[in-house]
């Protein structure tokens, strides 16, 4: 499995691990694309395992491009036919040294990252055992269901 920065050539292929990831969600190659143009705010990095994407990450910068970045996790995603594989584990591990390095072209930091998700997915302890996320508030009826607002603290330590 390699994890690297997403291409544009690779969009057709990120738009369908989207589509087959949120059911709920409308227009993936509009949503990828746009927010992929959205470089370096916004970043993608993709799993290839044997030449093919099964999956993504997007990582957003917060509020303007400070030195100390707050980071959030806005979405990951592994085609549900390679789900329980590693490969959620190893995008989350492996694309947040890149995006430090990206931020340490402009001497940036990371200082935390945010990640939600549904109080009902299972993709909390993830971000739990990756980052050490932790919930600190829980949103009630955001967009399908109550939302859980997770914060992993005082990230620059990790990877390092
Ligand atoms: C969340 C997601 C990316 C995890 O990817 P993955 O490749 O299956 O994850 P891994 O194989 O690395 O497993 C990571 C850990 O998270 C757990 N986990 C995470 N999400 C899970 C899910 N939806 N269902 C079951 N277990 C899940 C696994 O049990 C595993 O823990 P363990 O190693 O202690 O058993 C994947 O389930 C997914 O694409 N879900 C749909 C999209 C989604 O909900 N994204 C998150 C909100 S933006």
């Amino acid at each position: 499995m390699n994890i690297r920065a997403m291409l544009s050539t690779d969009l057709d292929a990120v738009a369908a691990v989207h589509k087959a990831a949120f059911a709920r969600q409308q227009y993936s190659k509009e949503w990828i694309s746009a927010n992929f143009a959205a470089y370096p705010r916004m970043q993608f990095y993709v799993a290839e395992v044997d030449g093919e994407i099964r999956g993504f990450i997007h990582w957003t910068q917060k509020s303007g491009f400070r030195p100390e970045v707050i980071l959030e996790l806005e979405q990951i995603a592994v085609h549900p036919d390679a789900h329980g594989k590693g490969i959620g584990t190893a995008l989350i591990r492996d694309s947040l040294p890149l995006v430090k390095a990206q931020l340490a072209t402009r001497e940036a930091v990371l200082k935390h990252i945010i990640v939600t998700t549904r109080a009902d997915n299972a993709a909390q302890r993830i971000y739990q055992k990756e980052l050490g996320a932790e919930i600190e508030a829980v949103i009630t009826n955001l967009y399908s269901a109550d939302e859980v607002f997770m914060i992993a603290r005082n990230v620059e330590r990790i990877n390092n």
